[in-house]
């Protein structure tokens, strides 16, 4: 849990109702958070209309200093649709939230707030959606996950998803079914602290979305990756957006496509800033297959938060950024500029991608960083022609220093791998408890969901198939995953509820080889809710070097009682069954839970 967690009673929460609405458009700033900020608000707005150019988004001014709030409801109504977009020049189906993109549709809070998102389903398939990096600590049938905590929105149907959020930081919302989030169902939430400005201090912040896209629709992809020729090679995207637009090259575009060439000066998004002043950028990837190198040419980049947690100020030129995962950066202005872009570079060939690139994908994201009045200049073909600075996760700490149980109450020794199991002529993703390849299952996704079946027909989860990869936890016991990647890719792992602390990573064969003390992390390890599992050490004849392994190793405490996915956070491989699922401490879910509402239990019928 963050230090600045509160857990406000909910009727203290709902003594006052507010209308949030998401801004529509592409560019412009939001709304602030309180009556008072509405002034303020509209201020702004003005101000920043004077500079305003089309399709830019402007950062966003915020109060220096963030009174303390009593908290509110948060009401948004969503009916989740599909239509066409053209986001890179290419015209296609998307799904999104009131026909807009997910990418506009931003969720804002302050901390101790209650949020209630009525979703109305008014697409022809089933839709669930999920709150990344939120705990649901005491509302875990509020996660989202299809077929693990609910069972999906029936099509013309609706839920409010309604939850009190203890935590301040950087998330993000995604459809949890099937692969819908790579057709645009996807989008940002930022959670305010009470201390935000007195921790930092900064000007103003403004959110930057990093998500790959496809000019295909996600079913028909699925349907070639989960297929016997595929061979287990992923889709490859065409184009990276942020917050929303990219660039595609229209003479790649298939004969059935309609692609309008697109001036990146006019549609790249856009983030006017001051000279001298100090910003603070949310870097967010909502990705679902590509992992990126961020970078501001010429500014460096000092890392405040990772996955909502607040950590010792880290500046460095560039960091890697996986699906899911967030990073708040402060950025210094210089004293007269130059404008610059910021920069998405998208990593492919092993081990991000197995398969080629296709022709036209163009994996230069970019957004223009624009001291206020300059001209911008064309993009430059080469990056920064200078040294970077890498991130390292493991020098991360977090703010304030919370020491990992250092006493292990379960272990719990994962490893993965990818195969074809006859009779099955798909590849899948196998997951395995104790290294046996020969007893491993891949993840189907159960109907009823898993919390459903547990708290409603009051199944034992021992009796559940064991193609759920279900691990059960007592409640406050610590927990540590030793976790090995026995394939040649990186895998984003990605834990629901909770974030862990990284005890170590290295390259190792089993078990045996993963050290169990970690004096030089202990103290204070880094923490976040998703982590890359490095890939093994490729040999000329494109097999894993013996003893090369990547692993992991993560400790949790079971403090959140609830069912809690755990998984691969590369959507095809969520798809393809590399999941699995605690479900933790459930007398204490069960007593906690009552009653289901029949507006939960009637989405199981
Ligand atoms: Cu971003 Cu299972 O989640």
């Amino acid at each position: 849990m963050p230090a600045d967690s509160t857990q406000p009673s909910k009727a203290q929460a709902a003594t006052v109702k507010t209308k949030v609405k998401a801004k529509a458009s592409s560019g412009g700033s939001f709304s602030l958070l309180s009556s008072k900020g509405l002034l303020f608000s509209a201020a702004i707005a003005l101000a920043i209309a004077l500079f305003a150019f089309p399709n830019e988004s402007p950062v966003s001014l915020r109060r220096r200093r963030a009174p303390y709030f009593m908290p509110v409801t948060r009401d948004y109504y969503w009916v989740v649709t599909n239509f066409t977009a053209a986001p890179d020049g290419v015209t296609r189906t998307v799904l999104g939230i009131n026909h807009s993109l997910g990418s506009d549709n931003l969720i804002e809070a302050n901390l101790g707030d209650r949020i209630r998102v009525h979703v109305t389903n008014g697409l022809n398939v089933p839709t669930s959606i999920h709150w990344h990096g939120l705990f649901q600590y005491g509302s875990n049938i509020m996660d989202g996950p299809s077929g693990v905590t609910q069972c999906p929105i029936p099509a013309g149907h609706s839920f409010i998803y309604d939850f009190v959020v203890n935590q301040s930081g950087s998330y993000w919302w995604h459809s949890h079914y099937r692969a819908q989030y790579v057709d645009g169902l996807r989008g940002p939430m930022i959670i305010h602290g009470p201390q935000d400005h007195t921790k930092y201090s900064y000007a103003a912040e403004q959110t930057i979305q990093l998500a790959d896209w496809y000019h295909s629709v996600s079913e028909d992809l699925l349907a070639g990756y989960l297929y016997p020729g595929s061979d287990g090679a992923e889709p490859v995207p065409d184009s990276i957006l942020i917050n929303g637009h990219g660039i595609y090259d229209c003479k790649y575009a298939a004969p059935n496509q309609r692609c309008q060439p697109q001036n990146p000066a006019s549609v790249m998004a856009r983030f006017v800033v001051q000279p001298s002043m100090t910003y603070r950028f949310r870097v967010i990837s909502t990705s679902a297959f590509t992992a990126y190198n961020f970078s501001i040419d010429n500014h460096q980049l000092t890392i405040i938060e990772t996955d909502g947690v607040d950590v010792v100020p880290y500046t460095v030129d560039r960091i890697t950024v996986n699906n899911g995962q967030r990073y708040s950066v402060l950025v210094t202005m210089s004293a007269r500029g130059p404008n610059a872009y910021i920069r998405a570079i998208a990593l492919y060939n092993a081990p991000w991608t197995a398969s080629a690139n296709s022709a036209g994908y163009n994996t230069n994201g970019a957004a223009i960083l624009q001291y206020s009045g300059q001209p911008v200049p064309p993009l430059p073909a080469t990056v920064m022609p200078k040294k970077f600075v890498d991130f390292n996760q493991m020098l991360v700490k977090s703010l304030p220093a919370a020491a990992a149980p250092s006493k292990v109450d379960h272990n719990v020794p994962i490893s993965f791998f990818f195969d074809t199991v006859a009779p099955d002529t798909i590849q899948r993703a196998y997951v395995s408890f104790n290294y046996d390849s020969s007893n491993a299952h891949t993840f189907q996704k159960p109907n009823p969901a898993i919390l459903y079946s547990l708290l409603h027909d009051n199944v034992n989860p021992a009796n559940l198939s064991p193609n759920l990869n279900i691990v059960q936890l007592a409640a406050g016991e610590s927990v540590q995953l030793q976790i090995i990647n026995y394939d040649g890719g990186e895998h984003p792992w990605h834990l629901h509820g909770h974030t862990f602390w990284i005890m170590g990573q290295g390259q190792a064969n089993d078990t045996s080889q993963i050290p169990t003390t970690f004096p030089a992390t202990q103290a204070n390890p880094p923490r976040r809710d998703v982590i890359t599992l490095a890939p093994c050490q490729l040999t000329e004849t494109d097999d894993c070097a013996p003893n090369s392994f990547g692993y992991t190793v993560l400790r949790f405490v079971a403090d959140n009682p609830g069912v809690w996915f755990f998984h691969c956070h590369i959507e095809w491989h969520v798809e393809a069954g590399l999941d699995m699922v605690f479900v933790e401490a459930l007398p204490q879910l069960k007593k906690a839970q009552g009653m289901l509402p029949a507006s939960y239990t009637s989405m199981c019928a």
